[in-house]
């Protein structure tokens, strides 16, 4: 299996199995995460995915670039419209996506982790969009969501150079949330995923939502969504149980009814 997928209570782990090539994106890659996708969505057990590489020196290094070698135009359009697709899919997936990058996060592998709503990277890792190496640019998003999360003067820094950056410079730069020792990091993001499970998942899917529309569209229309989708949260039973909780001194039990 080109990504293995291991459940361990509400957070489901996919990791990107090919470390021989560096994790690097193939087609049968990106088709095996949107599979696991499709299986986690309706897993009401499952509230929180992790994402990461197998092995110890990547993340992911990019889109396949055997696979783009030799691609016409059209082949490489229909190649950028696979991971248009699935990066689309986990920016709008309705539970929580976790990058864990645990090194090389480069190219594609860096724009898959842009599609997650959270990064955290190993100290020994180091992100990075080399394409204009290659005589190309990010092609699966990456000068969209790279100048959004972080400044559109860090992406052209790194888009136009290439060159890659530590974790720590990544995390000054907003481009991941936290960095752990190499050996904790796995562990961090499962705890990090098993601490948003216990909030409600539909608050949590509802605020996803919201936030990505936060730098798309409108902005008054977004707020006037958000007033509408406060309001609805009060018609679920989470709400009544988180608040109930509270007065009670004791941890909720959220359903996502
Ligand atoms: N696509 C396809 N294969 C890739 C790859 C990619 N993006 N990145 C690495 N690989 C393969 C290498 O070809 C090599 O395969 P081989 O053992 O059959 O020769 C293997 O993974 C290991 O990579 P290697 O380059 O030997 O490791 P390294 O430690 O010397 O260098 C990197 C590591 C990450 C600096 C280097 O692999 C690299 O620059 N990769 C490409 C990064 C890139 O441009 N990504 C953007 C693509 S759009």
């Amino acid at each position: 299996m080109p990504v293995e997928m291991q459940v361990t209570g509400p957070v489901a782990v996919l990791t990107l199995d090919n470390p021989g090539k560096l994790n690097a994106l193939s087609i049968e890659m990106l088709d095996a995460i949107g599979g696991h996708l499709d299986a986690l969505e309706s897993d009401g057990a499952v509230r929180a995915v992790v994402i990461t590489g197998a092995g110890e020196k990547a993340f992911a290094a990019g889109a396949d670039i055997g696979h783009m070698a030799e691609a016409t135009v059209q082949e490489a359009r229909d190649y950028a419209e696979r991971g248009h697709a699935l990066f689309a899919r986990i920016e709008e997936f309705p539970k929580p996506v976790i990058a864990a990058i645990n090194g090389f996060a480069l190219g594609g592998g860096c724009e898959l982790s842009l599609a997650c709503d959270i990064r955290l990277a190993a100290d020994t890792a180091r992100l990075g969009q080399p394409e204009v190496n290659l005589g190309i640019f990010p092609g699966w998003g990456g000068t969209q969501r790279l100048p959004r999360l972080t400044t559109p003067g860090f992406a052209k820094d790194l888009i136009f150079t290439g060159r890659l950056v530590a974790a720590a410079e990544a995390q000054a730069a907003g481009l991941v949330n936290h960095v752990y020792p190499q050996g904790e990091l796995l562990d961090r993001a499962v705890a990090l995923g098993e601490e948003i499970a216990k909030k409600s998942p539909l608050a949590i899917a509802a605020a996803k939502g919201l936030i990505n529309e936060a730098l798309e569209g409108d902005y008054h229309d977004a707020l006037a969504r958000e007033l509408v989708a406060f309001g609805d949260a009060f018609a679920t039973e989470d709400q009544r149980e988180g608040m109930a909780a509270f007065f009670e001194k004791r941890d909720p039990e959220f359903t996502g009814r």
